[in-house]
């Protein structure tokens, strides 16, 4: 059974005291997901919940997530650990900071920051070999779906992306499926849509790393993801979790996503 992974990322939004506040205040509203699932007798796992802050926050937010179930992830990171790199940060840096994840190659980044699957890569490596959980994100664009690259556009990232990783770093690795055209447009893929291409990616991971590998990675859907359809995305089968953008930023709404199972 694979834990599911509720991320935040909050982009480049929140001060420090703002991020301490959101925090303390999630933490009182996160309700505990021990017992089984409506359906079924399986076990409800706990999900992991994670918060990713701009860099500029990152401490308070770790202080703030202290003793409580939160973990806090960064957006970005550069694969180098040290050196004459001007405004970079490091992965050591951010595991020194008490972060556990760190998202990478979100669509934004390969959009305005020339993020390549080559230097996401790099970064996936480095994370890894700081101990970090990296939050890997994929997706097609619009142009991509409409002219049926979809599934080929998501291979590719994904072989380049994971190029020379061993199964026991890729069975570490938490994927973010993000068709580029549902991130911050109020359009959701249909869970349908999202379990497709998700199935898919499960099935390449088979394919290249083994089943156990396949069986165990933990694939997260993004876009649009509010409280209103939740409940739908979590009831596929293979999706894990969710990287939540607009609906991160305010605590009640990332909590009713956090606490799905309640609704
Ligand atoms: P959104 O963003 O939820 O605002 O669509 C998702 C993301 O960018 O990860």
């Amino acid at each position: 059974m694979r834990i599911p992974v509720i991320a935040g990322n909050w982009k480049m939004y929140k001060l420090r005291g703002e991020a301490e506040r959101f925090i303390e205040e999630l933490s009182r509203q996160i309700t505990p997901a021990e017992g089984s699932d409506t359906l079924g007798s399986a076990p409800a796992l706990k999900p992991e919940i994670v918060v990713c802050p701009p860099f500029t926050a990152l401490e308070s937010a770790v202080r703030a997530a202290q003793g409580t179930d939160i973990r806090i992830g960064a957006q970005h990171v550069f694969w180098e650990a040290e050196g004459a790199y001007t405004g970079e940060v490091s992965p050591e840096m951010l595991r020194d900071l008490g972060c556990q994840y760190v998202i990478c190659g979100h669509s934004e980044r390969r959009q305005y920051f020339v993020e390549t699957d080559e230097l996401v890569n790099r970064r996936l490596k480095a994370v890894l070999k700081a101990g970090l959980t990296p939050i890997f994100c994929l997706g097609e664009t619009l142009t991509e779906r409409e002219t049926g690259v979809t599934f080929t556009v998501c291979q590719r990232q994904l072989e380049q992306g994971l190029d020379g990783l061993t199964p026991e770093q890729v069975a570490q690795v938490v994927v973010a499926y993000e068709p580029v055209w549902a991130i911050g447009t109020g359009r959701t893929a249909t869970p349908q849509d999202a379990e497709e291409v998700i199935r898919f990616v499960r099935a390449q991971l088979s394919g290249s790393f083994g089943a156990a590998v396949g069986e165990k990675v933990r694939i997260q859907y993004g876009g649009s993801v509010k409280p209103e359809n939740i409940k739908e995305l979590m009831a596929q089968p293979n999706i894990d979790g969710v990287l939540v953008g607009g609906a991160s930023l305010q605590v009640d709404s990332f909590a009713k996503i956090v606490n799905w199972r309640d609704q």
